[in-house]
């Protein structure tokens, strides 16, 4: 009715689709995210998380053997990016499970398992059947949401809701990149505060400070993506390569261009190249290169320098001041993002990726917010 389209044009705001208002609200969404959750008092000894809806569970979580992410899709890769500094600050091996897969396989799951349920909707039915499946099994459950009351956060023993706000696009943004905050700040809750990791601990409670700032910042690449979209508006496929923390910005960037866009993308785990992707390498199809600052630059720089070699048509992500000295040659082209520490990294390099998503969908004129076949929450029916 006019009412209702009234009524949506209200909720947009200026914003032409749900879409673009939502990758554009990340700089509010994530301040939302850690708002009250981030502790700095005047002397840097206690700067720390505080996550209310864990804290009568860390111990457990502490003692676990393991700890495994459960989720579909882009909440899949939110869990993926988070990965790392989990790992790294938690000293405790972290599994990847996707909610089907993990179902299918009847995979093992045990009493000393921690298993974290993620899921924007809380009603994706492949993340409920797992998380019937794990209860059974006797792990502590826990969920990481956007949907206060949704059966995932009810039927969890504990969890932390990420507070993104109301997500209307079919295609996940603000809150992938809020549901990376909340498990690099479950990666400190669980971490605790030893002395070997107190430096790193407090620069990335820094980091998160800044972070809505540098999102500030990696939006005003809009009308560079825009461009940069015009230039690949009639391509067939579109690779990413990363690695490491941006293995997950590489899978999630081309979920964007698949599912929006309906183009075929595919995320590469850059180590990977020589096991296969290198086969696809000519002058036409185009290739982003994300090759941020972190351990991993000289080989991403490496793995740049070979796909150049064999005429790769690349589009590289670098850190700001970086384009000259890594891309390799004239017909290189480059995206250059703010640096932040690099476990936080993947939440700006995923802003110029949606960027992309967005403006090749409204220049190929497909429907942004809701695409073809897909729906916000496959929920049981
Ligand atoms: C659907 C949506 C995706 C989402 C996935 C998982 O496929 O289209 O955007 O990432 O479900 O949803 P969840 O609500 O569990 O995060």
């Amino acid at each position: 009715s006019i009412l209702e389209m009234e009524v949506e044009q209200i909720n947009k705001g200026h914003y032409e689709h749900y879409m673009q208002k939502e990758i554009h609200e990340q700089p509010e969404s994530l301040t939302t995210t850690m708002r009250g959750r981030l502790i700095r008092r005047g002397s840097s000894k206690s700067k720390s998380v505080l996550l209310g809806g864990l804290k009568d569970h860390l111990k457990t979580i502490r003692r676990s053997r393991r700890i495994v992410f459960i989720g579909c899709g882009t909440s899949y890769n939110a869990a993926l990016a988070a990965r790392p500094i989990l790992e790294e600050l938690s000293g405790i091996p972290v599994s990847m499970e996707i909610a089907s897969d993990l179902l299918d396989r009847q995979g093992p799951i045990y009493r000393e398992d921690t298993a974290v349920f993620v899921s924007q909707s809380g009603e994706t039915a492949d993340t409920l059947l797992a998380l019937q499946y794990a209860l059974e099994n006797g792990a502590l459950c826990v969920g990481i949401t956007n949907t206060v009351g949704s059966a995932i956060a009810r039927k969890t023993h504990c969890g932390i809701h990420i507070n993104a706000g109301a997500e209307i696009g079919v295609a996940s943004t603000k809150a992938y990149t809020s549901q990376i905050v909340v498990m690099a700040m479950l990666a400190l809750a669980i971490g605790g505060d030893t002395i070997s990791n107190q430096a790193r601990r407090e620069a990335i409670v820094d980091g998160l400070y800044d972070l809505p700032n540098k999102v500030r910042e990696v939006l005003k690449l809009d009308q560079e993506m825009k461009d940069l979209a015009q230039l690949l508006i009639a391509e067939q496929s579109l690779l990413v390569f990363g690695r490491s923390y941006n293995y997950a910005t590489a899978l999630e960037g081309a979920l964007k261009v698949k599912e929006v866009a309906l183009m075929h993308s595919e995320g590469i785990l850059a180590g990977e190249m020589k096991h296969g992707p290198l086969a696809l390498v000519d002058e036409n199809l185009p290739i982003v290169v994300i090759a941020t600052r972190d351990a991993c630059f000289s080989k991403q720089q490496s793995v740049i320098q070979q796909l150049h070699a064999r005429k790769g048509r690349l589009i590289v992500m670098c850190s700001k001041g970086d384009a000259t000295s890594v891309c390799p040659g004239e017909s290189c082209r480059s995206i250059e993002v703010p640096q932040v520490e690099d476990c936080l990294q993947p939440v700006i390099n995923v802003v110029p990726l949606q960027l992309l998503a967005y403006h090749l969908t409204v220049l190929r004129g497909f429907n942004v917010d809701q695409p073809r076949n897909l729906a916000k929450s496959t929920v049981i029916k």
